[in-house]
Formats: C-alpha cells, structure tokens, sequence
C-alpha cells in the first residue's frame, strides 16, 4: 500500500509516498481503508522531530482519518468489516490502511461524509473538552479566541458561540477573520500592526471572562490582561513556537485561573467526563449544528505541500488529504 512516510527528521521535504506492507490488526484493533486524513500542526512537529512524543524515523506520519473498517483484530466487538469510521492516533495516517485500536474509531453519524469526519477528531474535540470542561464556559459569556483561523481556533470560535458565548476572533488576515465570522465570531480582530492590548480594552471595555490560546507569543499577555477578575485563561498550544512568559501579578490582581489542556493526560484523567463530552459533540455533528471549515484539499501526492501549508501558518480550519486520489 502507499503511506506518506517520514524517512527522518526535517522539514515536509523529508516525507515521500512510499509502498509499505498492509497492517494487521491486533486483538482489540481495527484496520481502516482511508478516505480523507487531516494535516494537524502537531503533524508538523511530528516531522521534524520536536513534538513532545517522538517516534523514531522512518515511521507513517499521520494522526486523524476517516474511511472504511477493511479488517478486524480478535475481541473487536463495537464496529464491523464495511461500517464508516473516523478516528485519531499518534501516527500512521496518512496511508491507505490505518491500524488503530478499536477505542480510537467512532461511527460516523448518517449524512456526515467521510471529509467532513476526516476533520473533527482533532480540533472539535481539543476545543469542546477545553471550552466545557476547563474553562466552563457558560452562555452569555465573553470569549477571546487566539489563532480563531487556524483549526483548533475556528473550531473553538463555532463551538463558543454554539455554547452561547460572545466570540471575539484574533488572527493575522481578514481572510482568517472572515472565516471565524462565518463559524459565529461576533468581533474580528486583526493584530498585525494593531497594539492589541489596546484594541481590546477599547471594544471590550467591560473585560472578558475566557480566553482559549493555541498560539501564545506575544498574543498571549495582552489577551490576559483583557480578562476581568475571575477569569480563565486556557493554554492550549504553542503554534507560534514561543512560550509565553507571563508575570504573575497579573494573576494574583484579578484571581485570575491560568489552567493548561493537553488531550491525552487530560483524557486519561477525565474518562467519564470525556464520553460525557464526545457524547455531547457527536449529537451537535450529527444534527449539523457543527462541522469543521475545511479551508483547503490536497491529493495525496501533494502531501509535502499539504504539511507546509500548515507549517506557515496558512491553514484556514481543516487541511485534507485525499487518500483515495492515490
Ligand atoms: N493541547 C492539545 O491537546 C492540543 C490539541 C491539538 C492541537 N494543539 C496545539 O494547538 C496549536 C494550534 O493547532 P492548530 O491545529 O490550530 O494549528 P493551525 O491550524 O496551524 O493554526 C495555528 C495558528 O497559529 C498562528 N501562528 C502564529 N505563529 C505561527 C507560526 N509561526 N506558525 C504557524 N502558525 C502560527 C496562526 O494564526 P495567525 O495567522 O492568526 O497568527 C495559525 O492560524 C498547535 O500548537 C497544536 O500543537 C494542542
């Protein structure tokens, strides 16, 4: 079969579609003929090496997918050889057979077409579990939302404003702007060339309550300082690749909560709330009250492509792949 494979360490130019042996399924694993896969930025970090789980080269690169199940291990007892399923793992992905363990699969809802699947597992999920369970966001609140074009961000800036939350939208380009307009954002913000901090106090006088941050860089402080007293500043991610640094007087003068979300630790530790939540997001999908924006598609030979694009930052809500154009 054909896998976009990640010979070693680097930039996107280190991966190729290579012919690779088919996986077998194990006990309690499921194989899935791909349809559609989706870049992720930690796809990105995957690649070169700096993510905070390695896999040694050369490995499958790919964490999300969509298709069909085309094999099952022993002990597989919730999905069928022919059922539509959309999952996420660490790697393996991008390839026209995925083995993934049978946990990692959910069932897509009727009407919901495997390129829309392809692009929820990964960001909904990373923005539903951060809006409802760490910041707990609730209706009629205020929400700054950091990188609102890029996935994590659109999605969080649909997910919010479907919560009841007044979004306020923070990215680079109009067109990433419009995008989280489209998606529920009620005020745009572009910080290039605008002193943020100020642009904030001025159209939010009254503060805000959340903020939910996958970038952090220079973005991140003067987000926080537009918090009232007893507001919650999640961290989510580093796609600027700078860690903020901030200081902690801002925290104690306004009893600010500064809570971090890592989905696999927080899965782990929260495993009811986590089915409560899919659950909950499963319902909005299948009644189409959600759906990721797919901002662009790539065939699978353009997989280079595809991971730069999200690399420089380009990415409008999901990138695809499309497996089956191979
Ligand atoms: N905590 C978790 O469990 C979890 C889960 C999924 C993802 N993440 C993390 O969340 C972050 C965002 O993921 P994503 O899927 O939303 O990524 P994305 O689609 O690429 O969006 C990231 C956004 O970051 C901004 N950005 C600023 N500087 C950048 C740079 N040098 N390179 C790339 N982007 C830059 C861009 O917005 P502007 O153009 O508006 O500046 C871009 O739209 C990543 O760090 C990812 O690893 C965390």
């Amino acid at each position: 079969m054909k896998a976009a494979v990640c010979a070693s360490y680097g930039g996107p130019e280190v991966v190729s579609v290579d012919d690779v042996p088919v996986p077998e399924p194990g006990p309690g694993e499921v194989r899935v003929a791909v349809g559609f896969a989706s870049v992720n930025f930690p796809d990105v970090l995957m690649t070169s090496g700096s993510y905070q789980i390695k896999v040694p080269p050369p490995f499958v690169l790919g964490s999300e997918f969509a298709g069909v199940v085309s094999a099952v291990g022993v002990d597989v007892s919730a999905v069928v050889v022919g059922d539509a399923v959309f999952g996420t793992g660490l790697v393996g992905a991008f390839a026209e057979q995925v083995v993934a363990p049978e946990a990692a699969l959910t069932k897509l809802p009727d009407g919901v077409g495997t390129d829309v699947a392809a692009g929820f597992g990964v960001c909904h999920r990373t923005a539903y579990h951060s809006l409802r369970s760490v910041a707990k966001v609730r209706d009629g609140e205020e929400l700054i939302v950091l990188g609102a074009g890029g996935g994590v961000g659109l999605a969080t800036v649909q997910l919010g404003a479907v919560m009841g939350a007044t979004v306020t939208a923070v990215a680079s380009s109009d067109e990433k702007l419009d995008a989280a307009k489209s998606c529920g954002a009620s005020r745009l913000i572009n910080y290039r060339g605008a002193d943020l901090r100020a642009v904030l106090k001025d159209q939010i006088p009254g503060g805000v309550d959340v903020v939910i941050d996958p970038v952090g860089g220079d973005l991140s402080e003067p987000s926080l300082r537009a918090l009232h007293r007893g507001g919650r500043f999640v961290t989510v991610g580093y796609a600027s690749g700078v860690i903020p640094k901030i200081p902690l007087n801002l925290v104690l003068l306004k009893d600010i909560a500064i809570v971090g979300f890592e989905f696999r630790g927080w899965a782990v530790a929260n495993a009811e709330e986590l089915a409560r939540n899919d659950a909950e997001l499963m319902a909005l999908l299948a009644e189409g009250r959600v759906a990721p924006h797919i901002g662009a598609r790539f065939s699978f030979d353009d997989v280079r492509a595809a991971i730069r694009h999200v690399a420089d930052g380009k990415a409008i809500g999901k990138v695809l792949l499309d497996i089956s154009s191979k």
